[in-house]
């Protein structure tokens, strides 16, 4: 990618970016399009549906909170990871992901240990969650982001983590956070440690995702290669699946063991 030079970094560059779905160049909303199936896929999950009714087992939601911890634990990482590839100064679009992934990594300070008293709340030891071995399938996805974000360039790292996996934790949270009869299931005295992981997120604006994918556009310049282009969907979809066969393990392992 040529770089746009600047002879200062406007003032503009570190205001948050505008989140434009629909204002986006034709092969962004493309991709939006052509990966909607594979994320409704993963937000539409029967176990997301099985938790929102507090009908889920014990046993398959505790392997959903153990499964998914190096995801949430490391979710910090990849960021910073993302944060080394941008250099301040002269480039717009870098200068605008250096600060929307600085501004990220800020929010994420607390939400590992939230997520530690969530668990707690469904009867998690600590140990349990930290020493944890879920299905290989369940931790392919977080193994998948530390990869993404160490190796590929920015606007693939992005479109795998800011874009597709916290856009669509975004869409399921909204919903489970949004349940009483979820809410309802812990005592009042602990409801509040409970549910601040779930509420945290699902107070994220709908239009994050989007705002990454305003900074990947930008990052990819107004006429990017196909190759490239091909590179950013292939992230969103890997990451995506790698989603969905972490939810579908956690069903069969979980059915599995009260079999
Ligand atoms: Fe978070």
């Amino acid at each position: 990618m040529q770089p746009r030079r600047l002879e200062r970094a406007p003032a503009q560059a570190l205001q948050r970016p505008a989140a434009r779905p629909d204002g986006h160049p034709q092969w962004a909303r493309d991709l939006v399009a052509e990966s909607r199936a594979a994320k409704d896929a993963v937000a539409q999950h029967e176990a997301w549906r099985l938790m929102r009714e507090a009908t889920i087992s014990r046993r398959l939601h505790q392997l959903m909170l153990v499964g998914f911890w190096p995801l949430v634990a490391r979710f910090p990482d990849f960021l910073a990871l993302n944060l080394l590839k941008t250099s301040h100064g002269r480039d717009e679009a870098i200068n605008a992901a250096r600060a929307w992934l600085a501004r990220n990594l800020r929010s994420e300070t607390r939400h590992a240990e939230w997520y530690l008293d969530w668990a707690a709340a469904l009867g998690l030891a600590r140990d349990a969650v930290l020493d944890g071995t879920p299905p290989v399938e369940m931790t392919a996805i977080a193994d998948w982001c530390w990869r993404v974000c160490h190796a590929a360039p920015l606007p693939e790292a992005m479109a795998a983590t800011n874009y597709a996996v916290e856009g669509v934790t975004g869409d399921w949270v909204r919903a489970v956070a949004a349940s009483e009869v979820y809410r309802g299931q812990f005592a009042a005295s602990e409801r509040e440690s409970a549910m601040r992981w779930l509420d945290a997120h699902a107070d994220y604006d709908a239009a994050h995702p989007f705002e990454a994918l305003d900074i990947i556009v930008r990052l990819l310049g107004p006429d990017p290669a196909p190759g490239r282009v091909a590179a950013v969907r292939a992230a969103v979809l890997k990451s995506y699946a790698l989603y969905r066969t972490a939810l579908d393990v956690a069903q069969t392992c979980a059915a599995a063991e009260r079999a």
